[in-house]
């Protein structure tokens, strides 16, 4: 178990999966590994989820990409990525360097794409879990998102499940009719866990120029006006599945937010947006969260998992 600066064990155990503290970066935001800045000390980060790792090559969206709104940013990379080839020849040696834990995100447009991608990247030296983007349109079922069908749902996270030796978070977006339903039928078809949320479906208008600000047009919200609804997501489902690890994400950026996160039933949490800004939010979140554990006197972040109070209920043994 890891120590913080502080003296005090603030290791997380996702059912095995252990993490030296509960902040990991969010995929996304440090690509697939090769061009993290130097200015991120990327060892100090409890792990890395890559960005979303594809079977060919991706080159992305067309510019504009990415456009800054009064409530977050919105963006809409299309999964830009080397492929799974380069990337396990370039980029993963880059972080097995880097001596930080990572989890692989794969996305597909098929089955079989599922199916190579967990091939490739299972026994993987550095590569500690898997996290399955399940937003993608589904070229085998009139392009809907996986996520839309509980069969389809099924048959993608049982087949990578199935097939990994290593620990299975399914990534779930907000906005679904029946979120925790779905949360089941992943976790029913062998995910060892959920990662709660993607970014919120959102829009950007310049009106001046009666256009879209970005190419895509519509893109993905983060950072702090999706915190509510990913909290939300998190509480939901830890409420009615309390032994399944949940990551939370979805605008975290102070240690304060993490520690909600926690609370709302979250075992661990990951940070996207706050680290374009700051690339060591992380870091200091979990410095951040060693801190208040101390002034509470609360022993580990799994000591606050799921101790939300409903305002107007009885207090119970909730921390002073
Ligand atoms: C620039 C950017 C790229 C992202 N790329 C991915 C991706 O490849 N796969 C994925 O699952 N999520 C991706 N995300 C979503 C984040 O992982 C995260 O779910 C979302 O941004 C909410 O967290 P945040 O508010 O901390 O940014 C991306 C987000 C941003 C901002």
């Amino acid at each position: 178990m890891t120590t913080s600066a502080l003296g005090q064990t603030i290791a997380v155990d996702l059912n095995g999966l252990v993490f030296s503290h509960p902040v990991l970066a969010a995929s996304g935001c440090l690509s697939t590994g090769r061009d993290v800045p130097s200015v991120v000390d990327v060892h100090r980060l409890a792990g890395v989820v890559t960005r979303s790792i594809t079977v060919a090559p991706s080159r992305g969206s067309v510019v504009p990409r990415a456009a800054e709104t009064a409530s977050g940013l919105l963006s809409h990379v299309g999964l830009q990525n080397p492929g799974v080839d380069e990337f396990l020849a370039k980029d993963l040696p880059r972080l097995v360097r880097a001596k930080v834990p990572v989890i692989a995100s794969i996305a597909g447009t098929r089955l079989d794409e599922y199916v190579r991608l967990t091939t490739a990247l299972d026994r993987r030296p550095g590569i500690v879990a898997l996290e399955v983007y399940v937003s993608t349109s589904d070229e085998e079922f009139a392009g809907e998102p996986f996520h839309a069908s509980p069969e389809r749902l099924n048959e993608i996270v049982g087949a990578v499940a199935r097939m990994s030796r290593l620990p299975v978070f399914v990534k779930l977006p907000p906005m679904l009719p029946e979120l925790v339903e779905t949360a089941r039928v992943c976790i029913r078809a062998g995910a060892s866990g959920l990662t709660l949320i993607d970014a919120v479906p959102g829009l950007a208008v310049d009106a001046d120029r009666l256009q879209s600000r970005l190419a895509a047009p519509i893109g993905g919200l983060s950072g702090p006006a999706i915190k509510p609804i990913a909290l939300a997501a998190v509480y939901q489902v830890a409420h009615v599945m309390p032994r399944v690890p949940i990551m939370g994400v979805g605008g975290v950026s102070t240690a304060a937010d993490a520690v909600e996160f926690l609370l709302a039933g979250a075992w661990a949490v990951q940070v996207g947006t706050a680290m374009l800004v700051n690339p060591s939010a992380p870091v200091e979140i979990a410095q951040g969260i060693a801190s208040y554990l101390k002034e509470k006197g609360i022993s580990s972040p799994a000591d606050l998992r799921g101790r939300l109070r409903v305002r107007g209920e009885p207090a119970g043994d909730a921390a002073s």
